[in-house]
């Protein structure tokens, strides 16, 4: 287990979770990292720590470098236990060593933890010297919890902002350039789209905070580090903190005995006939942090369900659950499904669709087995509708 020096006297020394594939309901299909970088200059800094269980593999790295007894600081971005959950043990070893943290983290550790330990609060614009480099702070309250906030080492021109930037990638290799753009940026919608969506506006004030900083590289929390895509990945945070869309389609549905999935692939023909971009997405084969990565960027949102004991199906609540917390915006919304008697699925989904506060089309509803002429009258419909 090695250091991997990223700048000079800078080191990435965080854990790799490899077998990771479930990140509080978020399906993590590559594992994820938490990213631990150790500074040695007159001061010995280490910038947040990783999963309990990953301490060992921590602390395995900073021996590379030094005695982990010798740290003075750590700096601790974010509360969360996949980055504070290395401390009870690392401060047993380094007793004396202060934490540096912004209010609402003291806080949260404080809660967290139960413990007396040395605490530094900072705001944004504090910043401490440490010998060849200041560390600058910058609080980034929300993006994604309270506590959050970033740190800045001046002469290196290193970002170090926590979950901000990050993506669930297990890897050995450490930078943007090396795991190749098309997944690093994949990896970073679908982080987006499942831990940061509902927080725009804040993102926005963070990246106005850190916009005057000279930034060559950006160490997230998780996954690889940038270094070569710092503009285009900044560039895609504030396109999606700003909830820009494209013309394009995500069908969230499920199905009993495949009447919705005929309604689901009637939608998708009249999305298909007027050149928009769509994506059918079964509830039964597609997971809901997938089915979110997709609706990232897509104007269109319609979900169907067949009624089930007056009630949509579980999976189709489940999906409209999590959606609904991360609170996208400017999005079209449909309603769709069959039924036999009752139909209140459709008028349930359309209902909270609406409290989205998306824009509605008029929903589409088939008794029992949908014929080539209802179909037919599906698709005018919807199709005038999109006009
Ligand atoms: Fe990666 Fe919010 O913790």
């Amino acid at each position: 287990m090695k250091a991997i020096e990223i700048k000079k006297n800078i080191y990435w020394v965080g854990g790799i979770d490899w077998d990771l594939r479930d990140f509080h309901g978020y399906l993590t299909q590559k594992g994820s990292t938490y990213n631990s970088y150790l500074i040695v200059d007159e001061k010995i800094v280490l910038v947040d720590t990783v999963k309990h269980y990953l301490v060992d593999e921590m602390l395995e790295r900073i021996t590379n470098i030094i005695d982990p007894s010798k740290i003075d600081y750590i700096v601790s971005n974010h509360v969360e236990m996949d980055h504070s959950g290395g401390l009870p043990k690392l401060l047993k070893i380094c007793p004396n060593a202060t934490i540096i943290t912004s209010p609402n983290g003291k806080k949260g550790l404080k809660s967290h933890f139960k413990e007396d330990w040395n605490f530094k609060v900072v705001n944004t614009g504090d910043s401490i010297n440490i010998g060849k480099n200041d560390l600058q702070f910058v609080l980034m309250p929300m993006v994604h919890w309270p506590d959050s906030m970033a740190t800045y080492i001046n002469n290196a021109k290193l970002l170090l902002p926590n979950d901000a930037f990050g993506q669930h990638v297990a890897s050995t290799t450490r930078f943007d350039d090396e795991i190749g753009w098309s997944i690093a940026s994949a990896e970073a919608a679908k982080y987006y789209a499942n831990i940061v969506l509902s927080y725009g506006s804040q993102v926005k004030k963070a990246l106005d905070a850190v916009s005057g900083l000279e930034i060559d590289m950006i160490g997230p929390s998780h996954g690889i580090i940038w270094r070569s895509h710092i503009n285009d990945i900044i560039e895609l945070y504030k396109k999606w903190a700003d909830n820009i869309v494209e013309e394009k389609a995500v069908i969230a549905y499920d199905t009993m005995w495949d009447s919705t999935d005929m309604l689901a692939k009637a939608i998708l023909n009249v999305f298909e006939d007027k050149g928009i971009t769509a994506q059918l997405m079964s509830l039964k084969t597609n997971h809901i942090s997938d089915v979110m990565t997709q609706l990232l960027t897509a104007k269109y949102i319609c979900v169907g369900s067949p009624t089930l004991n007056n009630n949509m199906l579980p999976s189709v609540a489940a999906f409209l659950t999590y959606m609904k917390g991360l609170a996208p915006k400017k999005r079209v919304g449909l309603a769709f499904g069959s039924y036999g008697w009752g139909g209140q699925s459709i008028g349930e989904i359309d209902g909270i669709l609406k409290n989205c506060g998306f824009e509605m089309l008029e929903p589409i509803k088939a008794q029992y087995i949908p014929d080539d002429e209802t179909l037919k009258q599906i698709k005018e419909k919807l199709t005038g509708g999109l006009k």
